[in-house]
């Protein structure tokens, strides 16, 4: 086995020192369509790819290929659209040219549709290909891994993906993200591949570099294949002495939310008397049979909207850890595993969770009756309540799979649900209106250097030269997407907890989503059509906003975490080891990881995140 190795190896250093003997010509061209490669002056009989103006076998290197630096990259194909947005097959074979006069690089440039880090790339994909010295000799190649969702990318992402870019490019669907083994261990996205035209060979590779970096690291690749002095590295100026351009100006884009976006899917969204309604019903325990349990119990305005505990206790214990309430509105899915997808459909489900209300839709429409009918029906003008006084008619408990409701004509069924769903509505209204207060660190991104001190500003630096603004990044410093970051389960029963995965036949066929009857303007979830269960979206929960963290401990989707070093140290790791049975799914290649002894850096940063609530 070793021959054919050591064989390939000879073949790539003959090719890399016989391109240097080739003459004439200027800029690149490609082999087969171009045309101006014909005649001898341009090819290089010598050289071993290129034979007869063409490469050998008219195909791809024979050298053994493997996903390695300074390895020949090997043909992988796949779909795509192209510059002018037409669905295409491409082929590395597309880009090679054993007899191109001059080398040039191809930039295979991979990101996702959540991926904060890869924002200011996409919009400065100009600044290269348009570059006075090199952008000539580049050939490009978007690769996108995932949708905003966090689910596989297919070729039905890449028009919405295409708008993000300041220049039209060809990009490709990756969803096996096939060229996460080019860098030895995690790496952080972007992250960019340069593949030498003529060869094949992969030159070299970048992970969220700067754009000076970037800039410098293409022209140093271009100039050592035609056996060039290298460039000068370019100046560059930081914001603070620390951030460099692209950083700066992902933290600009952490400014205070101020009111959510609209939720078209409830016609109450907005309306105050609906909100009132929502405040008294937030806190009202008499909604719950045994008269212990309202939203508050667990969401408690004096706790940031969370309860301090690591599971929440209604009328047992749950599974999960309460997330804080306050930015909730503005989030494109509800929970942990985001089996809601609106703040309304949320809401309806506390009630009849046996270990949260253990309530049902018929008990909490007999109390709505019993307490609220005059301001339930001055909001809900369209739906006047039923008789609920006819106890025959209208059980005291029950909700579907029960007999009690299920034996219930369709009409007054649906009477029912109505006032859940309407209660549920009231009860968004009310939490749109929450609002945070900012913290030092909007201070000091709206540019007051001196808002924060320098342990601060060194967790700063640390939180974004490791990559966590890759999925915490925006107003809340969230993506909104699903990832697998190897938190422990909170699980009574200890074992994994296995997030979305599970949630996705309720997502698309559950009773109460945006999608249904029950929504005032049925609205699909943008990213949904694409939704499936599989392995990668096993073990995955949505990001939470770190905007408030100081606050809301413990941590994760099971609150095993305890404090923020806590979760520094098992991000130091990229979570918990692959043999912890406490969590499961396979560590996502670009999750960060570094030396643990970095990890206390990290913590006055989320220290100063606060997210005061309060009503306006
Ligand atoms: C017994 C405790 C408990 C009660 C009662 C409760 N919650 Fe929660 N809440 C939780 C837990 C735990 C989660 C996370 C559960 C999960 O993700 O599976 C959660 C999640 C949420 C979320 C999603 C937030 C996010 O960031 O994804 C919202 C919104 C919310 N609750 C609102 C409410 C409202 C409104 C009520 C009353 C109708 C309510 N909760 C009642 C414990 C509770
Ligand atoms: C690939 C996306 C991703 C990256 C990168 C990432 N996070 Fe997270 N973060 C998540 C997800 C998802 C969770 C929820 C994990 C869970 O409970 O399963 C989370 C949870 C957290 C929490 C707990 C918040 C809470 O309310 O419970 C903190 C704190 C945090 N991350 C900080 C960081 C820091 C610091 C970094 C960089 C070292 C980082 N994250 C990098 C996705 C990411």
């Amino acid at each position: 086995m070793l021959a054919p190795a050591a064989l390939g190896a000879a073949v790539i250093i003959s090719a890399l020192t016989s391109f240097s003997a080739c003459s004439g010509g200027s800029g690149g061209g490609q082999a087969s369509s171009d045309g101006g490669l014909e005649g001898g002056a341009l090819i290089d009989s010598s050289h071993p790819l290129c034979v007869n103006g063409q490469s050998v076998d008219g195909a791809y290197p024979k050298v053994p290929t493997s996903l390695e630096l300074l390895a020949t990259i090997p043909n992988l194909s796949w779909s795509g659209i192209d510059e002018t947005s037409n669905k295409v097959a491409v082929n590395l074979a597309d880009y090679f040219e054993p007899c191109a006069a001059q080398s040039r690089l191809l930039v295979l440039r991979v990101t996702a549709g959540w991926c904060g880090t890869c924002r200011y790339d996409l919009a400065h994909t100009k600044d290269l290909t348009g570059n006075a010295t090199f952008g000539a000799r580049l050939r490009w190649l978007d690769m996108l891994i995932a949708d905003e969702d966090g689910n596989p990318a297919t070729v039905d992402d890449l028009a919405r993906h295409e708008n993000k870019l300041d220049q039209k490019t060809r990009i490709v669907a990756t969803p096996a993200y096939e060229l996460s083994k080019v860098p030895p261990s995690q790496a952080v996205l972007p992250v960019y591949v340069l593949v030498d035209t003529r060869t094949m060979v992969i030159r070299n590779f970048l992970s969220d570099p700067d754009p000076a970096q970037l800039a410098f690291r293409i022209a140093q690749e271009l100039t050592l294949l035609d056996g060039a002095p290298a460039p000068p590295y370019p100046d560059q100026k930081l914001m603070d002495a620390r951030f460099a351009p692209n950083e700066w100006a992902l933290l600009q884009e952490t400014t205070v939310p101020g009111a959510p976006p609209p939720d078209p899917t409830n016609e109450k969204s907005d309306d105050v008397a609906a909100a009132a309604l929502g405040k008294t019903l937030f806190s009202d325990k008499a909604l719950s049979p045994m008269g212990t349990v309202g939203c508050v119990t667990c969401h408690d305005a004096t706790k940031a909207f969370t309860d301090s505990l690591p599971v929440s206790e209604g009328t047992a214990h749950v599974d999960r850890n309460a997330p804080s309430l306050g930015l909730a509105a503005h989030a494109r899915w509800q929970f942990w595993d985001g089996r809601a997808d609106s703040l309304w459909a949320q809401a309806a489900g506390p009630f009849e969770a046996k270990k949260e209300y253990g309530s049902s839709r018929l008990f909490v429409a007999h109390q709505i009756y019993a307490n609220y009918k005059v301001q339930y029906e001055a909001v809900w003008t369209k739906y006047p309540l039923p008789d609920l006084t006819d106890a025959v008619r209208f059980p005291a408990n029950g909700l579907p799979g029960d007999p009690a409701f299920d034996a219930m004509p369709q009409a007054d069924r649906d009477a029912i649900t109505r006032v859940l769903v309407n209660v549920a509505k009231s009860i968004a209204a009310f939490e749109r209106t929450i609002r945070v207060k900012p913290n030092r660190l909007d201070k000091y991104i709206a540019g007051d250097l001196t808002a924060i001190s320098n342990d601060e500003k060194k967790g700063l630096t640390a939180f974004v030269k490791l990559g966590c603004p890759q999925c915490h990044w925006g107003p809340r410093l969230t993506d909104d997407a699903f990832h697998i970051s190897r938190f422990p389960t909170g699980r009574a029963d200890a074992m994994a907890d296995r997030g979305r995965t599970d949630v996705i036949s309720n997502v698309l066929m559950g009773e109460l989503t945006s999608q249904s009857v029950w929504s005032d303007m049925p609205a699909p979830h943008p990213f949904i059509s694409h939704l499936a269960a599989g392995p990668a979206l096993t073990g995955a929960f949505k990001t939470p906003p770190l905007r408030g963290v100081a606050e809301s401990a413990p941590y994760g989707h099971g609150g095993a975490t305890s404090t923020l070093l806590d979760v520094a140290k098992l991000y130091a790791n990229a979570g918990l080891p692959l043999q912890s049975k406490l969590t499961v799914g396979e560590p996502e290649p670009w999750l960060p990881k570094f030396d643990v002894s970095s990890a206390p850096d990290l913590v006055p940063f989320m220290q100063a995140l606060t997210a005061e609530p309060f009503a306006p």
